[in-house]
C-alpha cells in the first residue's frame, strides 16, 4: 500500500464523527436522566402508574389524584394523601427498579402543601426487592401552601432493582407532587443532572456534535405529541410531559409506560454539549407529524409558531443577555452563548409538503441568520424514490447539509464504501445522520451488535473519511438502550440501571473520532483506492497537530493479511509507532454488561525505510500512528 503523505485531498472537519441522541429505548426517562421515580409528577397513563397505594404494618387510608388542569395545564394532576390510621402511603417501582449504590447519598425532594390543621409526616425508604430498607428519612412538612422539602440520605447496599417508599406518620391529609429521588453523584455532580456513566461513554468518544432530541420523536406520532423545545426548559415542574412516540411501538416489545417528562430538556442538551466538547445540533420539527406515523401536517399559513420556534432557538442559543430568549438562557444559568451553527429542519420528511415548509424556514433563518447551516432530511431510502426527488430538489436549492439514513445488512455497507466518491464536490455537504449494520434485518428484535455488523461499519467509514470534503459529519444511531427496555435494535451503548457498555460499533465509532486527523492523503494499492480488494478497505489521514500519519486498514477476509505500507512525500517516519486493533475470530461477537469481548488493543509497532509492516488479523480494524520527521 502506498500512502502519499505530501498530496492532502481533503480537510476533515472538527465535527466529523458525533453523537445522535434521541429517547428511544428508554435513553433519557430511565436512562441516561438520573431521576429514578417513575411518573413523579402522576401524569403518566391513569396517573398511578408506577406507584402502588397501601399501608404500612397497620394502617389505613387513602391516595386520591387531583385534577387542576385549569389552574396548572402543563402539570394538571397531583395527589392527596389522607391517613386515618397507622402509616399508609405509598410505593414507586422506578424504570424497571431503581438502580441503588451502596454509601451513594440520595437527594429525595417533593412539593407539598399540609392540609389545614394536618401534621402528616412523611418517611422516605429505599427497600430491596425483599422489602429490606436500604436507606431512609424524614420529611417535617410545615406549611399549608405549595413547597418544595429536600432530603439526603445514604444507600446501605447496592441493589439493581429498589423500589421506593414514601409513608405518611399521623393522621391528616397532604398533597403531594413532584416526588423525586436523584443520586447524589451526576455528571459534573449537577443536581437533578444525568447519569455520570452514560455521559462518560459520550465524553469518552471525544465526538465533534451532539445531534438532538432525535429522530421521530422531533415529530411525534401526531404534532401534539412532538418536540417542543420551549415547553423543554426551565422550572422541571412546569415540563409538560407527553407520552413518548416510541410507546408501544413494536408489538412484541410492547412498552406502554414510555412518557417523556423532559428533564433531560434543551438546557441540559446544550449543556451537556458544551460538556463533551461537541457542537450542538438541534433538529426543529417543520409542522409536520412522523409520516410513518399519522403524518399530520400544519396547513402552510399556520406554520409561523414552528417557525418562531426555530428563530427563538437560535436567540436563545446565540442571542446577548438583552434579547428576550438571550436572557432565558442567563436566567437559567448559562449567559454565555452556546454558539449554535448548526440546526435541523424536520427528520425524516419527504414529498412536495416538506419542501414547501423547508422553503420558508431556509428563508427566514438564513435572512435573520446568515452563518447558520441548516440540516436537510433526505429520507429514510438512501436508495428509493423519495431520497432520490428530495436529493434532486434539495441540490437544486442550495441547501448546506443533507441528512443521509440506513438501516442496512452488513454487506450493504461494504458494498457501498464508494457511495461517496461521485458526489458533487460544490453540491451540499453530507451528513450521515443514521446509520447501522443490521444483523438481522430493520426492525427486527434479534439485530445484533456483533461484531461483522461492527467491522462492515469500519470498512464503511474509510469511504466517509476519504470522502470529508464532502462528507462533513456522521453519526450511528440510536445510540442507547435500556436492556429491559428497548424498541429498536442494534444500539451503541447498552445499560440496566447500574452497569453499562460499549458495543463492538462503539469502540469504531471511538477509534474514528479519536484518530480523525486533520487531513486526508491517499492510500491505494496499484493506484487505485483499497475498497474491498482481498477483503481490505483502507484510509489515511495526517494528524496536523500531532503530525502524525493515521492509517485505518479494515480486513474483512478470514485470513491474516500480510501489509506493507510505504509512505512517500515525507522527510521520514520515526522508528516506533502504535497500531490499535479491533478483533474477533468470531464475526458474532459481542460485549455485555459483564464484560468486552471487542474491545481496543494497543500495541507498539517499529518503521524502517519510510515503511510500516504489519501482519493485520483476520477480520481487524486496526488504526495505525506514526510519527512524521
Ligand atoms: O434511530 C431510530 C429511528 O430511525 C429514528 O427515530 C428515525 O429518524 C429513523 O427512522
Amino acid at each position: 500500500y502506498v500512502i502519499k503523505a505530501d498530496s492532502i485531498k481533503a480537510h476533515v472537519q472538527p465535527t466529523m464523527y458525533g453523537i445522535f441522541f434521541e429517547d428511544i429505548n428508554m435513553a433519557a426517562d430511565g436512562g441516561v436522566y438520573a431521576e429514578l421515580v417513575k411518573n413523579r409528577s402522576f401524569e403518566f397513563g391513569d396517573n398511578l402508574m408506577g406507584w402502588t397505594v397501601h399501608q404500612q404494618n397497620v394502617g389505613k387510608g387513602t391516595v386520591k389524584v387531583i385534577d387542576r388542569t385549569t389552574e396548572r395545564p402543563e402539570n394538571p394532576h397531583f395527589i392527596t394523601l389522607d391517613v386515618t390510621e397507622g402509616t399508609y402511603g405509598l410505593t414507586n417501582e422506578g424504570f424497571r427498579g431503581m438502580g441503588i449504590k451502596q454509601g451513594e447519598n440520595y437527594s429525595f425532594s417533593v412539593l407539598a402543601r399540609q392540609h389545614a390543621s394536618s401534621k402528616v409526616k412523611l418517611l422516605v425508604e429505599l427497600v430491596d426487592t425483599k422489602g429490606t430498607v436500604i436507606g431512609h428519612a424524614e420529611l417535617n412538612p410545615d406549611d399549608t401552601n405549595w413547597k418544595r422539602y429536600n432530603v439526603k440520605f445514604k444507600a446501605t447496599a447496592t441493589v439493581e432493582k429498589a423500589s421506593l417508599n414514601v409513608w405518611g406518620k399521623h393522621t391528616g391529609s397532604i398533597d403531594l407532587d413532584m416526588i423525586s429521588l436523584f443520586p447524589e453523584h451526576t455528571w459534573r455532580n449537577r443536581p437533578g443532572g444525568l447519569r455520570a456513566d452514560l455521559v462518560q461513554k459520550l465524553y469518552d468518544l471525544k465526538p465533534g456534535f451532539l445531534r438532538f432530541p432525535g429522530g421521530c420523536i422531533v415529530e411525534g406520532r401526531d404534532l401534539t405529541n412532538r418536540y417542543q423545545w420551549k415547553k423543554s426548559i426551565g422550572d422541571i415542574d412546569k415540563r409538560e410531559n407527553i407520552i413518548n412516540r416510541w410507546n408501544t411501538e413494536f408489538k412484541h416489545r410492547l412498552t406502554t409506560d414510555y412518557y417523556q417528562t423532559f428533564g433531560l430538556g434543551f438546557m441540559e442538551y446544550f449543556m451537556t454539549a458544551e460538556d463533551i466538547g461537541a457542537d450542538p445540533l438541534p433538529i426543529l420539527n417543520c409542522g409536520m407529524a412522523c409520516q410513518f406515523n399519522t403524518g399530520q401536517l400544519v396547513p402552510m399559513d399556520q406554520l409561523d409558531p414552528y417557525l418562531q420556534d426555530a428563530l427563538d432557538l437560535i436567540e436563545f442559543a446565540n442571542g446577548s443577555t438583552d434579547t428576550k430568549w438571550g436572557k432565558l438562557r442567563a436566567d437559567l444559568g448559562h449567559p454565555k452563548p452556546f454558539n449554535l451553527k448548526l440546526m435541523g429542519v424536520g427528520n425524516e420528511q419527504w414529498g412536495e409538503q416538506y419542501i414547501e415548509r423547508w422553503k420558508v424556514f431556509e428563508k427566514a433563518i438564513k435572512s435573520k441568520y446568515p452563518y447558520m447551516k441548516l440540516v436537510s432530511s433526505v429520507g429514510p431510502d438512501p436508495d428509493g424514490s423519495k431520497f432520490d426527488f428530495l436529493n434532486a430538489t434539495l441540490r437544486g436549492f442550495h441547501a448546506d447539509i443533507l441528512d443521509e439514513h440506513y438501516y442496512r445488512a452488513p454487506k450493504w455497507f461494504l458494498d457501498n464504501v464508494k457511495r461517496y466518491d461521485n458526489y458533487d464536490r460544490k453540491g451540499p455537504k453530507i451528513f450521515a445522520g443514521e446509520y447501522a449494520a443490521q444483523s438481522v434485518n430493520g426492525g427486527s428484535p434479534d439485530n445484533k451488535n456483533n461484531w461483522q455488523c461492527a467491522m462492515s461499519e469500519a470498512a464503511f467509514m474509510t469511504g466517509l473519511e476519504r470522502n470529508a470534503d464532502v462528507v462533513n459529519m456522521a453519526s450511528y444511531a440510536p445510540l442507547f438502550a435500556h436492556v429491559e427496555g428497548w424498541q429498536w435494535t442494534p444500539d451503541l451503548i447498552w445499560f440496566d440501571n447500574l452497569r453499562s457498555y460499549g458495543t463492538p460499533n462503539y469502540y469504531v465509532q471511538q477509534q474514528y473520532s479519536v484518530n480523525k486527523g486533520t487531513d486526508v492523503v491517499p492510500i491505494t494499492l496499484n493506484n487505485e483506492t483499497v475498497t474491498g480488494q482481498d477483503g481490505a478497505f483502507a484510509s489515511a489521514v495526517l494528524d496536523g497537530r500531532t503530525h502524525e500519519l493515521v492509517i485505518k486498514f479494515i480486513n474483512t477476509a478470514k485470513t491474516a493479511h500480510q501489509a506493507s505500507f510505504v509512505v512517500k512525500g515525507t522527510k521520514g517516519l520515526k522508528p516506533a509507532g502504535t497500531v490499535t486493533t479491533l478483533q474477533s475470530d468470531n464475526l458474532d461477537a459481542i460485549n455485555s454488561l459483564t464484560g468486552d469481548t471487542v474491545s481496543p488493543k494497543k500495541q507498539s509497532i517499529a518503521t524502517a525505510n519510510n515503511t510500516i509492516k504489519l501482519n493485520l488479523k483476520p477480520y481487524s480494524f486496526s488504526v495505525i500512528r506514526v510519527k512524521l520527521n
